[in-house]
Parts: C-alpha cells; structure tokens; sequence
C-alpha cells in the first residue's frame, strides 16, 4: 500500500515512527507537509497537489495535524475523502476535537463523566459563573489552547475574576471549570485506535503545577485501567467518530471524567510509558480498512 503521512515535520517521533512501522510492514510511505499542498476542486475530479506534482495512487492518509493549522489542515484531509482514500482520522471528527466546547458538549450527550464546565459569551457577571461551577478553585481554559498553553488555576475568587475578565478582555474565549482537587495533579491518557485501547499512561504534573501534560515537565508511567476507565475511553473516542485518539482524563472520587479527547495524539510519551508498538497498531487499523 501507499501511505502518506500528513506531517509538518518528518523529523518528529511520531512521524518517523509511523514511517518505520509502516515500512516494516512492507508498505510503500511518503511524508506530506499538508500546508504545501493544492487542492484542485473541479467536476469530479478532486486532486491534491504536491509541490506542483499530483499526488496519486494512495491509499491511505494517516493525519498528524497541528492545532495551529487545523482549518488547512482539515481541507486537505477532506480533500483525500473525495479522492475516496481512507483516512485514519476523518476531517470532521478532526474539525470537532479541536474545538473544546463542542466536545464537551458531545461527551454530555452521550453521558461520559465530566469536569462541571460552564462557557460564557464574555458574561460580566463572572461571580455567578464562577458559582455555577461550585466557587474556587477554578480551572479556566482558552477554547482552542493545547499542550496545557491557556488552561490557569485561579484559587481565589479574586484571581478567577481577574483571570476571566483579561481574557474576557482579550476576546480569548474560555470555558470556566471545576477544580478536580483529588486527581493530585495526575490525568490518565488512554490511546485507542479502532475501539481497542492499545496503551494508557498516567501522568503526573511536576512539583508546584497542576497541569500533567508532557510538554508542561510532567512524567508518565504505564498503568492498567479499570474498567470504567477502559469504557470511558472507548465510548470517547466513539462518539467523536475518531478511530486513532488520545483520551484524557481526571481519576475522581466518583469515578473517571473526561477532559478532552485528542486527535492527533503524540507516540513518544505513550510508547516510552507503555512500550508497546503504538505506530504498529496504528498501521494495522489502516490496512483493515483499506
Ligand atoms: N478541571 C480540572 N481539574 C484538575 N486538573 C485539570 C483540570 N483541567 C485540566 N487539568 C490539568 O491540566 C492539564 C491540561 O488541561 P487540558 O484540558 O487537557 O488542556 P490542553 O488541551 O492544553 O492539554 C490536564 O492534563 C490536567 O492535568
Ligand atoms: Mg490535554
């Protein structure tokens, strides 16, 4: 098969990973940077061009789309759904992950536990959004931040307001959230792809910052989900229609809550933490598919 990976950098793990297990797997795998593509939109002809030349005969697309350049990114991959080739992640549940609200939203409907989380159209009243939530402490979360950039803990009262009104301020838009105390500054990560988890790590924030992510300094170890946590993550990834996902979320006292669910999901700390092939499970579910 012909796989291309869409991919900004090909010097990335998960890039370079997914190349390695795809080649091993005897496939044939191109690295596409999708902010340099064209896309030709006529009669039923869709092409995607690449530096001028047509891109032809693929396969499959395996996305590794960038937050700040979703909206291209996006076009491309749906580009490749009229040219009929599968795609391990769909341009719309793509489109949906990235924007915070209409997932939490999405995991509300389908009834997966969740943080109390209240989004304002820059209310002034900030006091009562800030009791809505159950009062401080409060998580508050610019809409379309990610790798922890946007997401502050307001302690006080006094910090939550100003925090609200300079993003209020700012135009950022931000979800205002309760503070899941007992999760101690860990989340799990669970990494599905095509209903199976194939790996889960915990996470835990460095000393002096709540927010565990990788890139924030956090550690990660290997750890077995219970199975409110597995069905969480499953049902996550399902209803955001996202065969490759990464499904983070906040251990509580009444059980697991969803944080987010991320579409393109890094290999490297989940294939340290678990040493499990990750990018192998990932090339299998594309050639089931294809
Ligand atoms: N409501 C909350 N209660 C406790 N910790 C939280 C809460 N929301 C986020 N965190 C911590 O902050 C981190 C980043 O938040 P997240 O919503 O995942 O934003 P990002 O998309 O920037 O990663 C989480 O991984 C978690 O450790
Ligand atoms: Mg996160």
């Amino acid at each position: 098969m012909k796989i291309v990976v869409l991919s900004r950098n090909p010097n990335l793990y998960s890039t370079q990973r997914l190349m390695e297990a795809g080649k091993q797997r005897g496939h044939e795998m191109l690295v596409i940077d999708h902010s340099k593509c064209d896309l030709v939109i006529e009669k039923r002809k869709p092409v995607v061009l690449y530096k001028g030349h047509k891109l032809e005969h693929v396969d499959a697309v395996i996305p590794r789309i960038g937050a700040s350049v979703t909206f291209y990114g996006t076009a491309v991959v749906r580009q490749f759904e009229m040219m009929k080739v599968f795609t391990a992640i769909e341009s719309q549940a793509l489109v949906r992950s990235r924007d915070k609200l209409r997932s939490l939203q999405i995991l509300s409907r389908a009834g997966l536990g969740l943080p109390k989380t209240v989004f304002t159209n820059y209310s002034r009243n900030v006091k009562d959004i800030i009791k809505s939530v159950g009062g401080t402490p409060v998580v508050i979360k610019v809409l379309e931040g990610t790798q922890g950039l946007g997401v502050v803990l307001a302690e006080t009262d006094n910090a939550a307001e100003s925090v609200i009104e300079a993003f209020n301020g700012l135009k950022a838009r931000v979800i205002v959230q309760e503070y899941i105390q007992e999760s101690k500054g860990a989340d799990v990560r669970a990494f599905v792809v095509d209903g199976v988890v194939v790996g889960a790590m915990k996470r835990q924030a460095k000393k002096g910052e709540f927010r565990s992510n990788l890139h924030r300094g956090g550690t990660a170890e290997i750890i077995e989900l219970t199975e409110d946590e597995e069905n969480a993550a499953l049902k996550a990834a399902r209803v955001m229609g996202l065969g490759v996902a990464g499904v983070d979320m906040l251990q509580s006292d009444h059980g697991p809550l969803i944080l987010e669910v991320n579409s393109s999901p890094g290999l490297e700390g989940i294939e340290a933490a678990t040493e499990k092939d990750i990018a192998r499970s990932i090339i299998r579910y594309v050639e089931r598919n294809v």
